[in-house]
């Protein structure tokens, strides 16, 4: 099976979020499953490759809306996966990947570019994937443009949305890009959506979890999409996310000193001496530390942390950590804190992947209390490093956290149900005065959460096996 794999942002060349991690994690492991795997992605300036590792595979011409522009085409042979890197001086070569005025011009051309690219490869693939908003119009302007020509006919479509809440929503203007008359097809509450386009023209679509694809369904978590997602509810499904063992597993990692269960505690140590070290935290390592690692965003839930972290402070001997970046609100509050409990409180402002290895590793309760959580790989990533996750009963957190049961000592975590900073506020004491109180349940805790298995073969596989219903065979 041949697969093009199209997304707006790839691991280690360019992230923002977790999409780029699953645009790493799961073209590598169906490659593994002998998929033959292309990822096309935009060449931002943020990827900074040795110019002597890529090869030039073409150049093609982008027409839309009465502008011309060229694109090149690079490649990039990386851990078993063809990279295409589509280069675009005028579009992609600015600081950030997203947020620019001209943002649907940029992931229309983007998207042209994409169809054109499939000329340049050996063979058509049977497959196009997509994700999110930034890859919506693929499937309209293939039906358009493309469909009626012979080597592409028999091309099949599937989109991956990781996030409903960015829907690539703007003005009706933007629609000249598309080079067709007008049409309502891409049109939602009066403004061009590109997620909504993609929603209702692929053939199947997915999201990154179980429970997610069954949320999305209803009105407090569609975003005003659940009508168009409800009308395409039987082509729907949800896949688990997975992480790559490769990159987090504490037996391998490359940037701590490496644990197993046996030994995790001297493991946590270690790690905890250079993060404390490193960010004059109290010398208490003996003490429970308590991290959130993510974007500082509403969605997170971080208005429960904002609220009770100073109770926690007072009323525990707990230490935190916050890393992360985005709204400013929340950056500025965890500087805030951090000077106000200076030896209590650590926080890092931006992307530091050494840094999260370190957190993860030296970690002993990991925050995650969405609002809404598609998937979350944190969560996942903090168990498998012997950090237990406290997080709301949401999307993927639902599906991977198993929640602490008293009467059997079944566990792998901590949730709660209601957006309410009062329960999160109890759930994080439960856990610190678990922890504190009674270690051999704490140990035993740790040892269900180290041993779950929220791998990348288990995605790639589930990918597999619902490709094979969209192309058959
Ligand atoms: C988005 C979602 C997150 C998910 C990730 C990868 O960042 O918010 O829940 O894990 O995409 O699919």
């Amino acid at each position: 099976m041949k697969v093009a794999f199209v997304t707006s942002e790839m691991f280690p060349f360019s992230k923002t979020g977790g999409l780029a991690d699953i645009a790493y994690f799961l073209p590598k492991g169906l490659a593994k499953l002998n998929t033959d795997m292309t990822v096309f992605t935009p060449y931002y300036r943020t990827a900074r490759i040795d110019f002597n590792l890529l090869s030039f595979l073409g150049k093609k011409t982008i027409r839309m809306g009465g502008i011309e522009t060229d694109v090149n085409y690079f490649t990039y042979d990386f851990e078993g996966v063809k990279v295409i890197f589509v280069q675009n001086m005028h579009y992609f070569e600015r600081d950030r990947l997203y947020g620019y005025n001209d943002d649907a011009e940029r992931f229309t051309c983007f998207s042209y570019a994409v169809l054109e690219g499939l000329e340049l490869l050996d063979h058509m693939p049977d497959l196009l994937h997509i994700n999110d908003w930034q890859t919506g119009m693929i499937p309209y302007l293939y039906e358009k443009h493309y469909k009626g020509k012979f080597t592409y006919s028999k091309l099949r479509i599937t989109m991956t949305i990781h996030n409903m809440e960015y829907q690539g929503n703007f003005d009706t203007y933007v629609a000249r890009f598309f080079n067709h008359d007008f049409d309502y097809e891409y049109i939602h509450f009066d403004r061009v959506n590109f997620l909504k386009t993609g929603i209702l023209k692929s053939d199947k679509i997915n999201t990154v979890s179980p429970s997610y694809r069954n949320e999305i369904l209803s009105l407090d978590y569609g975003f005003s999409l659940d009508g168009i997602l409800n009308y395409r509810k039987n082509d729907l499904v949800g896949i688990l996310n997975g992480i790559d063992d490769e990159t987090f597993n504490p037996e391998k990692d490359k940037f701590i000193e490496n644990y197993n269960f046996s030994n995790y505690k001297a493991g946590k140590l270690a790690a905890k001496k250079k993060v404390y070290d490193a960010f004059h935290l109290d010398k208490t390592y003996e003490k429970t530390l308590v991290i959130y690692i993510g974007r500082y965003a509403n969605q997170k839930g971080l208005w429960m942390i904002q609220n009770s972290l100073e109770d926690l402070i007072h009323h525990s001997d707990a230490q935190f950590f916050f890393l992360g970046s985005g709204d400013p609100n929340y950056e500025n509050f965890f500087k805030v804190m951090t000077e106000k409990y200076p030896g209590r409180v650590g926080n890092y402002i931006g992307f530091n992947e050494r840094l999260a290895h370190e957190l993860y590793a030296a970690s002993d309760i990991f925050l995650m209390p969405s609002e809404f959580e598609p998937c979350g790989l944190g969560q996942m990533i903090s168990m498998k490093y012997g950090s237990l996750p406290v997080v709301r009963e949401t999307g993927g957190l639902k599906d991977t956290v198993l929640p602490y049961n008293q009467y059997t000592g079944e566990g792998t975590g901590f949730s709660f149900k209601n957006l309410s900073m009062i329960d999160f506020k109890d759930k994080v004491f439960e856990a610190i005065m678990l922890k504190k109180n009674n270690p051999k349940i704490w140990d035993s805790l740790v040892r269900q959460a180290m041993e779950k298995d929220y791998s990348m073969e288990k995605m790639a596989k589930a990918y597999l096996e619902f490709y094979k219903t969209i192309i058959g065979g």
